[in-house]
């Protein structure tokens, strides 16, 4: 997926610093200080939990950190909004299983 590199209303996408950091135990490309979710996305991953009762997996919805469907574990912390906080070198981002990153959890 490619990323919007000019906007009609906010312009230029300022350079960014390139960072790496882990999804699922895959190494990523990221843009230090973008939201996670934007990270995510253009990596192609759109699933970022699963939900604890009926297991259906849930991505960015709402994109303004009101929702929750976008939580992930992130260096180890649960319920992560990841669109909302800001993407750093190395975390290690996971996803979430009801509250664990282990499949099939409630
Ligand atoms: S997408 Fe709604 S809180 Fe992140």
């Amino acid at each position: 997926m490619d990323r919007i590199s000019m906007h009609p209303i906010l312009g230029e996408r300022p350079a960014g610093k390139v960072v790496t950091f882990t999804c699922d135990g895959k190494t990523l490309e990221g843009y230090e200080g973008e939201p996670i979710a934007s990270a995510l996305r253009v990596n192609g991953i759109m699933v970022h939990r699963y939900t604890a009762k009926r297991h259906e997996p849930r991505g960015v919805f709402c994109a303004i950190g009101r929702c929750t469907d976008c939580v992930m574990i992130v260096d180890g912390v649960p319920n992560v909004r990841t669109c909302i906080t800001p993407l750093k070198a190395n975390m290690v981002v996971e996803t979430q299983y009801g509250v664990t990153n282990k499949e099939g959890s409630k």
